[in-house]
């Protein structure tokens, strides 16, 4: 038996103002689309954006419905409308963010685990990272350079 860690680096913004002007653009738009963002049953509204290979921005926000598992995540919300939208497109770039009226949310929110997947299929699909920054209402915002840091031991096809 051998003790392995697994290594993710990751760069820590103070403040979104400290990003570099394109992910600071592209987080703008997440809260852009935090703004569209239907939560009346969690009260957690998130944004999201995608910038594609063209440079297009694609935003999309959560949409819930009184049948709790079936709601939208932003992230795939925006996922689906940028491959209905540009199917044969890259993903360079995904940005989230969140707010509650509950709490103030002043560190990074994570996508959840399915959207990890679904996002990480569009890295495998082009076979390039997707860059991923995350960012609270607030506070310190996250950058990692591929959707497999968040989700590190993956199933791809390629293995089949
Ligand atoms: N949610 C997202 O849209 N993205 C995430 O990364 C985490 C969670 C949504 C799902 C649900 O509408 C609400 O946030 C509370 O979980």
């Amino acid at each position: 038996m051998e003790k392995h860690t697994l290594h993710i680096d990751y760069l820590v913004f103070e403040t979104k103002d400290a990003l570099p002007e394109a992910d600071r653009t592209l987080l703008e738009q997440a809260f852009v689309a935090k703004g569209g963002s239907h939560a009346p049953y969690s009260k957690f509204n998130v944004g999201a954006a995608l910038l594609l290979e063209n440079g297009e921005i694609i935003r999309g926000s959560n949409q819930e419905n009184a049948s709790y598992p079936l709601g939208f995540c932003a992230e795939r919300t925006a996922f689906s409308a940028a491959v209905a939208l540009f199917p044969e497109e890259k993903i360079r770039a995904l940005a989230i963010t969140a707010s509650t009226i509950l709490s103030k949310v002043d560190s990074p929110v994570a996508p959840c685990g399915i959207c990890r997947q679904v996002i990480l299929e569009a890295e495998f699909k082009h076979h390039q990272n997707i860059k991923v920054i995350l960012s609270g209402e607030t506070g310190k915002v996250f950058v990692f350079n591929t959707v497999k840091d968040l989700l590190p031991l993956f199933f791809d096809a390629e293995f089949l």
